[in-house]
């Protein structure tokens, strides 16, 4: 029996080193097993509770897009799609409505968080909650759903909203029939937050990421800016700092173990940052020539996505056709 494996990320932003390792990378390591079957798909729609703007939206789905495919995704081997490309998604994720508790939406984290947000700062409860984000865990189970889905590669952020697919699924399948397949989620918990140039978690939120595709210019300049502490150059230096979190992230064992030495023998951090940015550079231009190439040629990743989008639907149109028929409705 083949696996199969599927996930999404939200066009919301420029994508930096802490999705790479945190997401794509191992996302990306699944597809050479050949049991397994990959959907990769830019949730678009789902980025919609906080995008504000089309320019915005159109510009972040090619550069998440473009990165996919410099990161090395194959779409012969993935099934690449848009989220709005597979309208089957919106049918089912109407359907799965009507089988999902209201209170289960209520325990969701991210709408609970801002209601907590809201009655801390004395506001209406519901305030700048869209009904986008309330359904967000519907749709995303929709998505699931769809493909007959086993596993969902995600991060330790989205357990709670597998759990929820998960309660869904089990809601349909008792009060139908049984005719979607119960997905699990592949939750990598075992990699390490990555951190950003501030020490805390790199994150498009905390305004302290180093975007995986940047000018070398750029990147020299946004390593420089990385928080060091005061010691002197001569002052040996241990492994506790982001400068080493971050190498370590990029290098073979060896060189670890040399740029612990030599931060252990004391160098000053202008260097060891120079360091760093040579190695992370090495490691990206590759990557970053593809990555400009297709931000230079949009229509080619509209057709890649397009031709996922036809391979996507084969699957979408025989489960909906199999939960109207469940529903009754044919
Ligand atoms: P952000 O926090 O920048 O908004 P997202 O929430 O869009 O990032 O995350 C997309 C994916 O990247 C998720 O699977 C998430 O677990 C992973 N990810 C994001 N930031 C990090 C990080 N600092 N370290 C490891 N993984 C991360
Ligand atoms: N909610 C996910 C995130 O914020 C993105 C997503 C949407 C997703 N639909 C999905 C992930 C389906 C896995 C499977 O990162």
């Amino acid at each position: 029996m083949k696996n199969i494996i599927l996930t999404g990320i939200k066009p919301t932003g420029t994508p930096h080193i802490g999705n790479y390792f945190g997401a794509i990378k191992p996302a990306l390591e699944l597809v050479n097993n050949e049991n397994n079957i990959c959907y990769f798909f830019i949730a678009d729609y789902h980025a919609l509770t906080t995008v504000e703007t089309r320019e915005e939206l159109k510009a972040h789905t090619l550069e998440v897009a473009s990165t996919w495919l410099a990161c090395g995704l194959d779409p012969n081997k993935v099934v690449f799609y848009k989220q709005s490309d597979i309208k089957e998604t919106f049918e089912l994720s109407t359907i799965l409505t009507n089988v999902t508790p209201k209170g289960l939406m209520n325990r969701a984290h991210a709408y609970k968080a801002k209601c907590e947000q809201n009655s801390i700062s004395q506001t209406d409860i519901d305030d700048g909650v869209n009904m986008g984000l309330y359904n967000y865990p519907i749709l995303m189970a929709a998505d699931i759903l769809l493909f007959n889905t086993n596993l969902v590669p995600v991060g330790l952020d989205q357990k709670q909203h597998i759990e929820i697919a998960r309660d869904i699924c089990t809601y349909f399948n008792n009060k139908f029939k049984k005719c979607l397949t119960m997905p699990d989620g592949l939750i990598t918990e075992n990699v390490a937050t990555i951190l950003g140039l501030d020490g805390r978690k790199m994150s498009k939120s905390y305004n302290n990421i180093i975007p995986l595709f940047c000018t070398e210019n750029e990147l020299k300049k946004i390593i420089m800016r990385i928080v060091t502490d005061s010691s002197l150059p001569s002052e040996p230096k241990g492994t506790d700092n982001t400068i080493f979190n971050l190498y370590k992230l990029f290098a073979t064992k060896e060189q670890t173990e040399a740029f612990k030495q030599k931060l252990a023998r004391g160098i000053g951090w202008g260097e060891a940052k120079n360091d760093l940015f040579e190695l992370i550079n090495s490691y990206i231009k590759p990557m970053r020539e593809k990555y400009n190439y297709y931000m230079t040629n949009p229509q080619i990743v509209n057709n890649i996505l397009q031709d996922g989008a036809n391979k996507a639907r084969q699957i979408s149109k025989e489960t909906i056709k199999r939960v109207r028929t469940a529903i009754g409705v044919e």
